[in-house]
């Protein structure tokens, strides 16, 4: 395998220590500590999984974490009251509201109830616009969290071609943001694209996060390419494999993320990193 590995695990763990840091200072001074609020609608396995993760985060670093679980039959308007009370609750910093959501409940709609300020998943209209007008604030974790990780290979993005595998809000257009402030020459695909394999082959960063295994053929990376592996799939054999053929893939890119221990650990340092900024825009 000749491309080098990129160890998100290692890159989530240096940013976690410095929010730690930063957090045990702000005790030290007798400041309140950070907190977050981690709202579910229901027990998708999946979203358990990665709230306990972020939970279990917070503890690690000091941030106070309040959970808010909500039946899966929660009425839409129930939720919004939620975010209204924690939009007005000085002892909450950061309001995250796992997705999916029941299909009775529009995202959208929850997602601008929150106050933009509190909105540490940087996915509130407002905090996409900062972005895109290159005035970031409250960035999305996962985009922001793969800055840091193709940061972390000292390759000089400027001028780059990156091609993006997925055209989600959570991910693939906010990572395109990301891309075009740090001045790569970005392009989107999607489902209605016609000849992903043709883009992949012309780009010197491929990122990857359609969420279907294995789409994104090892054949079609150009030699010295960066892959980063945004995709996260548990097989019917109970594997987690990304949107990357990875073995193939490795043989031929520079650098390489895994699934896991890639782009997954760096999503929640992120998340931990926006508390603390959110916690910090604060005055008292
Ligand atoms: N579901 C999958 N990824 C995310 C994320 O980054 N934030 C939230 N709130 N929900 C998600």
């Amino acid at each position: 395998m000749p491309a080098q590995l990129i160890d998100g695990k290692a890159i989530a763990q240096s940013v976690r220590q410095s929010v730690l840091e930063e957090v045990q200072s702000m005790a030290a001074a007798g400041r309140r500590a950070p907190g977050l609020a981690v709202v579910q609608v229901g027990e998708d396995p999946a979203s358990s999984v990665y709230v306990g993760s972020k939970r279990r985060a917070c503890k690690e670093l000091g941030i106070v974490s309040a959970s808010h679980d909500l039946a899966a039959d929660t009425p839409e308007s129930t939720l919004l009251a939620l975010i209204d009370s924690l939009n007005a609750d000085p002892s909450v910093d950061g309001i995250l509201v796992q997705l999916p959501l029941p299909a009775h409940i529009d995202p959208e709609k929850v997602i601008e109830r929150i106050d933009p300020a509190k909105d540490v998943d940087g996915f509130h209209p407002y905090n996409i616009g900062r972005l895109t007008v290159r005035m970031p604030t409250l960035r999305p974790c996962t985009p922001w969290g793969v800055m840091r990780l193709l940061e972390s290979t000292g390759q000089n993005i400027k001028g780059l071609d990156a091609v993006i595998v997925g055209a989600s809000n959570i991910v693939g257009r906010p990572m395109a943001l990301e891309l075009l402030l740090a001045g790569a020459t970005v392009t989107v695909t999607h489902r209605f694209t016609r000849d992903i394999a043709a883009h992949v082959g012309r780009a010197d960063i491929v990122v990857a996060a359609a969420g279907k295994p294995g789409l994104v053929k090892g054949e079609w990376v150009k030699p010295g390419a960066i892959v980063i592996d945004v995709g996260i799939n548990r097989l019917a054999d109970g594997r987690l494999v990304g949107d990357v053929e990875f073995d193939a893939a490795a043989e031929r890119a520079a650098f390489i993320t895994p699934v896991p221990g890639g782009v997954g650990p760096m999503t929640i340092a992120m998340l931990m990193d926006n508390t603390l900024r959110a916690r910090l825009a604060r005055g008292d």
